[in-house]
């Protein structure tokens, strides 16, 4: 069982997130439930799959606790299935997708106790948001923009964005080299080489971006400062079909 939340920035929400993981792995017919995320957060949702596969699994079934599920989930979870299916094949068992929790014959009743409960909270203090407080202007000169426009959204953007989140902490991106820092985007223009994403201050496109081409990017681009030309688009005046990039068979399989 995969339980599926967006993003966990600290300790806590992924704590959080490991303890309901236990509640569910207790619930008869579960052999195993892992808490993974859509985007930043570890396990990524392709690393937990790629824990289970090949664990001789009748099936694997992925609950996303996201509200509101948009609509374009169903798609980029397809696409990205597939793609990672592709790079790593055989040992798959079948994979479902559990109903939006809103339309969970429960939800009343999970929202009823949680409006409850909430009376007993402690009140947010009235002056919270009059509290004023300063902030360092950030050193870092490098910026990526990940696009979260339509089409990138439909190709996997949110997966490809936590794997860049995942690997600047991993990395210590911001604070290391000439410092990085990564934000998401609106449509960037060239859709139809989805996903896209662009590395400052050159301004590099890079199109048809997976994991691996992410981690590229980090290691040349980034802390190395080549572009790396097989992700890579420059202007040139005319439209550009994205190209396909020979994935190198992951090592150990
Ligand atoms: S939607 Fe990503 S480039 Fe347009």
């Amino acid at each position: 069982m995969l339980l599926l939340a967006k993003s966990a920035f600290a300790a806590t929400p992924h704590s959080e997130m490991r303890r309901i993981a236990e509640m569910v792995a207790m619930m008869p017919g579960v052999a195993a439930a892992v808490a993974c995320y859509s985007e930043q957060g570890q396990p990524s949702l392709r690393d937990a799959l790629l824990s289970l596969r090949g664990g001789n699994h009748e099936a694997i079934i992925l609950v996303p606790l996201v509200l509101p599920l948009e609509p374009s989930f169903l798609n980029w979870i397809t696409r990205s299935l597939r793609r990672w299916q592709s790079e790593h094949p055989g040992g798959w068992p079948p994979i479902r997708v559990s109903r939006d929790i809103a339309q969970s014959l429960h939800f009343e009743l999970l929202l009823a106790a949680l409006i409850n409960g909430a009376a007993a909270e402690p009140a947010i203090p009235a002056d919270a948001a009059a509290r004023q407080e300063g902030s360092l202007v950030p050193p870092q000169k490098r910026r990526v923009l990940v696009c979260e426009g339509g089409a990138c959204n439909a190709a996997g953007a949110d997966a490809i964005w936590g794997h860049l989140r995942n690997v600047q902490v991993d990395r210590k991106l911001r604070v290391t080299g000439d410092g990085t820092m990564t934000a998401k985007a609106t449509c960037l223009g060239p859709c139809n080489l989805a996903p896209v994403l662009q590395v400052f201050p050159e301004g590099t496109y890079y199109g048809g971006v997976t994991e691996a081409a992410v981690d590229r990017i980090v290691e040349e681009h980034l802390l190395g400062g080549r572009v790396v030309q097989d992700f890579a688009y420059e202007p040139t005046g005319r439209k550009q079909r994205l190209r396909i990039v020979a994935v190198n068979p992951p090592t150990g399989e």
